[in-house]
């Protein structure tokens, strides 16, 4: 009955959502089809000798012992993967171990299907690149594919088949720690973050020894979760599901991504892991979907605490008939799929459907061919670390980085400088380097602190300060004397201040993002005796720092840099690399203003300074911090000739943007030039701005570039009043500039 209901209620919403949608829309009899897979006969023939028992344990995945990524449910995984219990594993790598599990799977069982190995590959797997939050602010997508491609190179030459990546959640709130795993807040700019994560995982060809299954996280508005408390309740208007949250999940689909992972909350009233209309109707039916879903950790469990279950056994049922595949650690599917088969709760086809798609999985990773494929002991040694990577991964995280702050030209600084303090609880401190989610990441010995970072780069004429000043869960001032010693002995400060690694990702939200223990504090007291005081700053998350802002002449944002953080950071600092990373979250001036986006509407009453009857708070302004877009340069640009080639379109017509970037600054740099829309009037109330072009582009120092954009009518499209997706006559302002808080404008009028 609640099934019906609950069917009722999607479709329903469905087609509001879809009706006149001119996007790809598939045939209503192929609702339950499967799409056929070019090992169609091969799968069918292994399944025709499958028994129940047996198609059940491939939907089956347990957790090894190497990694904890959730609560702890001991099954003796070994003893189960022989007895044909097991389909797949997370948790499980190198070349040895993984050996030992598949051989269970292949020489233990009367089928000899192998497991498929499932790992939290998400910005490296040894070489940890910055945290995919970080990496973002690069505005570099071919980056964003190589760092994958890397990824995917490294854990496959330990045994791994598929990663858990990427996490494409779009987040408004900093609170939430998961904030770290994603690209921001932008739809759009996320949803070509996907694309270009999703390519380099899975390359040109899964069957190659080196390409893994991605899997598109988490399915989906995961991170809209009230207050930024992870695994809290979603509630959400289907617009903006439709608008802010899905994209990036259907560019993943569109970019054929192997497989998706239901989310741990509700969308209207409904666990994602029983959500029929998400998977039957959204993933599969309407965006053609024809991977795997796999549930997150024990989630199909979860629908207990949820309510929505009474007990596994009808949360199992519930799971599978949503369209779930693969269930992750909770044996659900394990201990109740027979016997509700039996009964009639769930068909032999829905569970055949999604053998079906597992073993498909299996086939198109070459695992039939060779299960061992990937458990290769030469490309373990040869093939993990290698200094071209470690070199490319100092790249990206010096193109990470973002000057928030730059008073006086106080960066960069010059390498003859006499003495520098580097001081604070993340000045030397390798734990924290790589940040959460850091895969098979050595965070005690290899990172480079920037300690050691500022070290390599300056010659031995210049004295090097260490102090640790205060750490970060203390009111104790205990070390203050010992750094602001240090600090008064110095020409310039290099204070390292922000999060522990262990303060972002799963779990890890936070009700104050200010920074922790008395940072702020000793940041006063050191700037009291050294005005050359450059902050620098590593976090998983936007933090409320306006009394750094205040206080502090030069601010950058590192976040968690990774193996090579160290070094990188000095390659600014020290001006062998002009920073050129621009944000995409916004920081709030603190914590009262969440949510807090750029893209955001007008409302009938937007703030007029001299209206007090308008929107706004009474203790601090609405602007943020530093807004999405933002970031600063060594050098300056300039914006001029921002023109339309018509003034006018029709549709199908395009319109090209274009506008002079002159760098009239000292230093040769890179800008990322963004163009923004504003549909000015709508059927339905439109965002002020919302980004739908970028192009990062290098300037030598004194000279000026053109850059041209295309609009068209997928850039002026929307969920219209009716929620069919396209375009409406009438006037859009288009603003192109270095940050989102741009006012330099033209007007367009769509006829
Ligand atoms: C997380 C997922 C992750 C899974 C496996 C869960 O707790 O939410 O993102 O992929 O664990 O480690």
């Amino acid at each position: 009955m609640k099934g019906i209901l609950q069917f009722i209620i999607m479709i329903v919403a469905l087609s509001i959502a879809l009706s006149g949608c001119t996007s790809n829309q598939s045939d209503d009899s192929k609702i339950h089809d499967l799409t056929v897979s070019k090992y169609d006969g091969k799968i069918k023939e292994l399944m025709a000798k499958m028994t129940i028992e047996e198609k059940i344990g491939q939907l089956n995945m347990l957790s090894g012992d190497w990694a904890i990524t959730g609560p702890f449910i001991r099954a003796d995984f070994k003893q189960d993967i022989k007895a044909g219990k097991v389909g797949s594993m997370l948790n499980c790598y190198t070349v040895d171990y993984t050996r030992e599990l598949i051989n269970l799977s292949v020489d233990s069982t009367r089928l000899g299907i192998p497991l498929l190995l499932g790992y939290d590959v998400v910005h490296g797997h040894r070489t940890i690149f910055p945290i995919p939050l970080a990496e973002a602010c690069t505005w570099d997508l071919n980056l964003m594919e190589q760092t994958a491609r890397i990824a995917a190179i490294e854990a496959s030459a330990e045994g791994i088949h598929w990663t858990f990546a990427p996490m494409v959640d779009i987040t408004r709130d900093p609170r939430w720690g998961r904030v770290m795993e994603g690209a921001g807040e932008d739809p759009w700019y996320g949803s070509l973050v996907a694309i270009a994560k999703v390519k380099g995982y899975q390359g040109d060809d899964l069957s190659k020894d080196n390409t893994i299954l991605a899997c598109v996280k988490h399915v989906a508005a995961y991170g809209a979760a009230e207050a930024g408390r992870d695994y809290n309740t979603v509630d959400l208007s289907l617009r903006s599901l439709y608008e802010t949250y899905l994209p990036p999940f259907h560019a993943a689909v569109e970019a054929g991504v192997g497989s998706a992972m239901t989310a741990f909350n509700e969308i209207n009233g409904i666990p994602c892991t029983e959500n029929q209309w998400l998977w039957e109707d959204l993933f599969r039916k309407q965006w053609g979907f024809d991977g795997l879903v796999v549930t997150d950790y024990t989630a199909i469990n979860e629908m207990i605490e949820h309510g929505v279950a009474a007990n596994l056994y009808q949360a199992s049922v519930l799971a599978i008939n949503a369209g779930v595949d693969v269930d992750m650690v909770g044996q659900g599917f394990l201990l109740n799929l027979k016997q509700a088969i039996e009964k009639g709760d769930v068909t032999q086809e829905q569970l055949d459907k999604a053998v079906y798609r597992i073993l498909k999985a299996k086939f198109e990773l070459g695992l039939f061919d060779d299960p061992y494929k990937y458990c290769n002991k030469e490309r373990e040694k040869a093939d993990i670390m290698i200094p071209e990577r470690t070199q490319f991964c100092r790249e990206v995280a010096t193109k990470s980085m973002v000057l928030l702050k730059n008073s006086n030209k106080l960066l960069p600084l010059s390498k003859e400088i006499k003495t520098i303090a580097v001081i604070g609880p993340l000045a030397d401190n390798k734990i924290d380097m790589i940040g959460g989610w850091s895969a098979a990441g050595d965070r005690n010995s290899r990172p480079v602190t920037l300690f050691e970072g500022v070290k390599n780069k300056l010659s031995s004429k210049t004295v090097v300060l260490y102090a640790l000043g205060t750490d970060f869960n203390t009111s104790s001032t205990e070390g203050f004397d010992e750094a602001i010693r240090a600090a008064k002995q110095a020409d310039v400060v290099l204070l390292a201040l922000g999060e522990s690694n262990d303060m972002s990702a799963e779990a890890k939200s936070r009700s104050s993002i200010d920074l922790p223990g008395n940072q702020n504090l000793l940041a006063d007291e050191i700037l009291k005796v050294n005005k050359n005081t450059v902050i620098i700053l590593m976090n998983g998350r936007p933090l409320t720092i306006q009394h750094l802002d205040d206080v502090a002449p030069a601010i950058l944002e590192t976040w968690f840099a990774g193996t090579e953080a160290g070094n990188a950071i000095a390659d600014v600092v020290f001006g062998d690399y002009n920073p050129a990373g621009k944000l995409t979250m916004t920081f709030p001036r603190n914590a009262g203003q969440i949510p807090i986006y750029y893209s955001h509407k007008n409302t009938g009453r937007p703030f007029d300074v001299n209206n007090s009857w308008t929107s706004h708070y009474i203790d601090v302004d609405n602007t943020p911090l530093y807004p999405f877009g933002y970031g600063l340069s060594y050098t300056r640009f300039e914006y001029s000739n921002l023109t339309l080639d018509k003034k006018e379109m029709t549709h199908p017509e395009v319109v090209r943007v274009s506008v002079t970037v002159t760098n009239s600054g000292n230093y040769d740099g890179e800008e990322v030039v963004q163009l923004y829309i504003q549909d000015l009037v709508g059927s339905v109330t439109r965002p002020i701005k919302e980004l739908k072009g970028f192009e990062k582009i290098f300037i030598k120092q004194g000279n000026s570039v053109t850059v041209h954009f295309t609009i068209g009518q997928e850039e002026l499209s929307f969920y219209r009043e009716d929620m069919s997706f396209g375009s409406e006559p009438g006037e859009y302002r288009i603003y192109v500039g270095g940050s989102s808080d741009t006012e330099n404008s033209v007007r367009l009028t769509l006829n």
